[in-house]
């Protein structure tokens, strides 16, 4: 099984409601394909986990890229794992818009599961954010 993590910027003008949209999509979607994840928005850049087959990956992530609602796609990891870190959901999701300490805590709680070198990821990622 493939476990891909990209992070991406949103487009300018992308709204909250469009994510949720996005959102809904995405958990039609990847339950569908068997794919796993979590979709991490903080109002200005998206970070994604996906993991399943490397096919169904592969084909969801090219619509991904190619999708105008951000840009600036850069995989931070990709790597086979043994098992799903995230295999609840569909599309797990975190937001910020201000609630940093909040979030934090959520976030935290969405990557407990994960391997210590994903949740490095998203822990460096959050705190480069609230140093931006
Ligand atoms: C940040 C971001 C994350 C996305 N994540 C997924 C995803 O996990 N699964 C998915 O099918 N589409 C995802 N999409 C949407 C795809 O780009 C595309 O719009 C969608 O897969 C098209 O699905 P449809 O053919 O059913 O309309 C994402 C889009 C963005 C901007």
């Amino acid at each position: 099984m493939l476990q891909l993590v990209y992070v991406s910027t949103a487009a300018p003008g992308v709204s909250e409601r469009e994510v949720q949209q996005i959102l809904a999509r995405s958990r039609a979607n990847n339950a569908r394909n068997l794919l796993t994840g979590l979709l991490y928005f903080d109002g200005l850049r998206f970070m994604q986990v996906l993991e399943g087959a490397p096919d169904r990956i592969e084909a969801t992530y090219a619509r991904i890229t190619a999708d105008p609602r951000h840009r600036a796609l850069v995989v931070v990891s990709r790597r086979t794992i043994e098992a799903r870190e995230f295999g609840n959901w569909a599309m797990a999701y975190g937001l910020s818009f201000g609630e940093r300490q909040a979030l934090g805590n959520k976030v935290s709680a969405l990557v407990e599961g994960a391997s210590p070198a994903v949740r490095g990821i998203f822990e460096g990622f959050l705190a480069a954010r609230r140093a931006a």
